[in-house]
């Protein structure tokens, strides 16, 4: 199955140039780029046309700079292949359909615009993240943006924000609950609530809420959510009743605090529609808090666009001129508001579907100058320098661990050939030990780029050791981290919500992939995917009604991975004294770990060393440059 999809993927690459567009959007096109234009393979269009209501809007989040959209013709990526410029020009075009319906459409994100991608990790030394690919974003009509995590971690990101970012959304650029210092004053970094009109008129209050997250940056700060509720500010902000709450906001909508904000808005205004827009555990969600609320989550990196209509009532300014609103202050409709919500794969084919529009009659010149910058950037930023050709893909959970398929048994095989290059310790025997948490993407197969790297491989930690470290002590470290044991698992516990406050998500991504899965199997996996010729993808089950999904698809294989890696042991007697090397990133554990599998030393951070200047964020590809040449 696998194998014939792929075959179909590479028979489709060759169309990239020349369409109907005579004139200038495709002039100086640049052929030396590798980003396709049109999807590498036919795409399955969407099921069925979306459902318009009253008042709409399309959501973004966790995009995590990947503006050019994924440009792999391994399964499922060209189902994300729609970049920025394509859905600028899907904007444009869903703008002008709500003009013809007379109805609002408004376009929301919800944050984590830094880390992730070669356009916005790739700058050069002295540079601030993601402050190019951010002036992409800024051209897109946002009606309302909250802020990420990843927007904390590094004090000049926050100020780039605070100073370039947040001043061309006129106040809709929203941190409830963070504030960043600066000289001594502590301010919001955006705004902490906005009040404004649609086009139909009708009153919002917005808020942009982040989710109790600790690993910010010093002289950034954030306030828990519960306390944020509880201040005179929020009250006051809250007091008046609009037509609609949008509550954006980088917090997950299931299991997490979003009840907090939304009790304390409904504690005052019982029946107004209240909009949740949240994000950060990068899977596509949805629940309805009550019958005149829905929440929507829209997954991760541009492989998901949100959709929600929401039949609203007429404003209630309109509502009261028509004599419907007998002063009550609550309006007179009182029923369940009819909703909808849908996934969107972000691809021309999505967008030209929902738009009535076709190959030809799709782009807009602005969309087009949106692409052609964000390609122009890439070039500046030497994307598509090539450490190496991959000879097949790599993995993080559709290949099973150990296996030739898999990345993490490609990064076990990398760390001794990486990290030893110009290394005076190099012909000493070790054991080098990462965390699969450091990997954030797969590697397919074909060129291995710049860009690949750092999305594969975003964080850019340095490699300690400890040396004299006596082999057996050294080979039951690994064990002891992956740890079956009850106090392992406890441990691992509360290492789990440590990771989950300093904003690590891969463990509830994983478990929604799996579970995904796990449901496929149960519901005749194989045999019904090929009757019902469904491709890779997605497939969701949410608490809202109905199928969320746009395109019907079949999960990917999902394998289960340990929390840590190593290299292969060296061949060498028990006691022989070998180098300890580990990712800084889990030093305190390593330590604890060493300590607890034997008791001859107490080893502490006084025993632990640089050792090398190469960062994870290099590993791959000097690996690339001599394995894969
Ligand atoms: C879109 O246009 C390109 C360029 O002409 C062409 O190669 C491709 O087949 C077209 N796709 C569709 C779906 O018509
Ligand atoms: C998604 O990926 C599959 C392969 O799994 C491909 O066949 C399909 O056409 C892609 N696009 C869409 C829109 O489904
Ligand atoms: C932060 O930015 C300022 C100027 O923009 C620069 O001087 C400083 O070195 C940067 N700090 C870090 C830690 O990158
Ligand atoms: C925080 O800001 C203050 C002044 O605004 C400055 O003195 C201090 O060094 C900053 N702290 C850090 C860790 O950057
Ligand atoms: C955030 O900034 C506001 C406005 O300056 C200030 O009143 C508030 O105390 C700050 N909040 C925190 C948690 O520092
Ligand atoms: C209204 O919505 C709530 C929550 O979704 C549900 O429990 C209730 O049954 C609905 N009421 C009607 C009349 O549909
Ligand atoms: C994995 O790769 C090795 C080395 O290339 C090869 O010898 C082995 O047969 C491969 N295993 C499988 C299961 O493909
Ligand atoms: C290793 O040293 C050589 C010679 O100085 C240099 O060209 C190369 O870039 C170094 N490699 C790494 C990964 O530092
Ligand atoms: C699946 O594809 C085959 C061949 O294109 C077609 O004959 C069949 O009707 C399709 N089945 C469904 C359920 O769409
Ligand atoms: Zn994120
Ligand atoms: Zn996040």
């Amino acid at each position: 199955m696998r194998f014939l999809l792929t075959t179909l993927a590479l028979a489709g690459v060759a169309a990239a140039c020349g369409d109907d567009h005579t004139h200038d959007a495709r002039d100086g096109h640049d052929h030396a780029h590798t980003k396709r234009e049109f999807p590498s393979s036919p795409l399955a269009p969407p099921s069925r046309p979306l459902t318009w209501g009253a008042l709409n809007i399309l959501h973004t989040t966790d995009s995590h700079g990947w503006l050019l959209g994924h440009q792999k013709t391994s399964f499922p990526e060209p189902n994300y292949s729609g970049d920025f410029g394509d859905f600028a020009s899907f904007v444009s075009h869903m703008k002008e359909l709500a003009l013809k319906k007379d109805v609002d459409l408004l376009l929301v994100d919800s944050g984590d615009l830094h880390d992730g991608t070669g356009l916005s990790d790739g700058y050069a030394p002295g540079g601030v993240d993601a402050h190019a690919s951010n002036q992409f974003f800024k051209e897109l009509p946002y009606d309302v943006l909250a802020i990420g995590n990843h927007e904390l971690y590094i004090y000049n990101n926050t100020l780039d924000m605070h100073q370039n970012f947040a001043p061309r959304f006129n106040g809709r650029y929203l941190s409830s609950n963070v504030n960043i210092t600066i000289d001594g004053v502590s301010k919001p970094v955006g705004s902490r609530f906005a009040k404004f009109k649609t086009r139909k008129g009708r009153a919002v209050t917005a808020l942009g809420v982040l989710y109790d997250f600790t690993g910010n940056d010093k002289n950034t700060t954030v306030q828990p959510v519960e306390a944020m509720v509880k201040e005179a500010w929020f009250a006051a902000a809250i007091k008046d009743e609009p037509d609609l709450f949008l509550l954006a906001g980088h917090m997950p909508v299931s299991r997490d605090n979003w009840p907090l904000v939304f009790n304390a808005i409904r504690a005052v205004h019982p029946i107004t529609p209240i909009i949740i827009l949240g994000g950060h555990s990068h899977i596509r969600d949805c629940l309805q808090l009550d019958g005149r609320s829905m929440s929507l989550e829209s997954g991760r990196y541009m492989e998901t666009v949100g959709w929600m209509s929401a039949d609203l009532a007429a404003p209630k300014h309109e509502r009261r001129h028509e004599g419907e609103d007998h002063g009550s202050g609550q309006g007179s409709d009182t029923k369940n508001i009819t909703f909808s919500r849908r996934y969107l794969d972000p691809n021309r084919v999505t967008y030209e579907y929902h738009t009535g529009r076709g190959n030809f009659s799709f782009d807009t010149a602005w969309g087009r100058s949106i692409t052609k910058g964000l390609e122009k950037l890439a070039k500046t930023f030497d994307l598509s320098f090539e450490y190496g050709t991959a000879p097949h893909d790599f993995t993080i959970n559709q290949a099973p661990y150990p296996s030739n398929d898999s990345l993490l048994s490609l990064v076990e095989q990398a760390m001794p050939i990486a990290l030893t290059v110009n290394n005076t310790r190099a012909s000493t025997p070790n054991i080098m030990i990462t965390n699969s948490g450091s990997l954030r993407f797969d590697i397919y197969a074909g060129p291995f780029t710049k860009n690949d790297q750092l999305t594969a491989s975003p964080f850019a930690d340095s490699f300690l050791y400890i040396p004299n470290v006596p082999a057996v002590v050294a080979k039951a470290v690994l064990p002891a981290l992956n740890g079956a044991g009850a106090d392992e698992r406890r441990r691992d516990e509360s290492m789990e919500a440590e990771l989950w406050a300093r904003g690590y998500v891969g463990t509830r991504y994983r478990e929604w992939i799996e579970e995904m899965y796990r449901r496929d199997v149960v519901e005749g996996g194989e045999a019904r995917r090929a009757a019902a010729n469904l491709t890779l993808g997605y497939v969701t089950s949410d608490a809202c009604p109905g199928v969320g999904d746009d395109t019907p698809h079949a999960p990917l294989e999902f394998h289960s991975i340990p929390d840590f890696i190593a290299s292969a042991a060296p061949a060498v007697a028990d006691d022989a004294p070998i180098d300890l090397i580990f990712v800084d990133f889990i030093e305190t554990q390593l330590i604890g770990i060493v300590n607890s599998v034997q008791k001859d030393k107490v080893f502490t951070t006084a025993d632990v060393s640089q050792y090398t200047d190469i960062l994870a964020t290099e590993l791959l590809g000097i690996f690339a440059q001599q394995a894969w040449n």
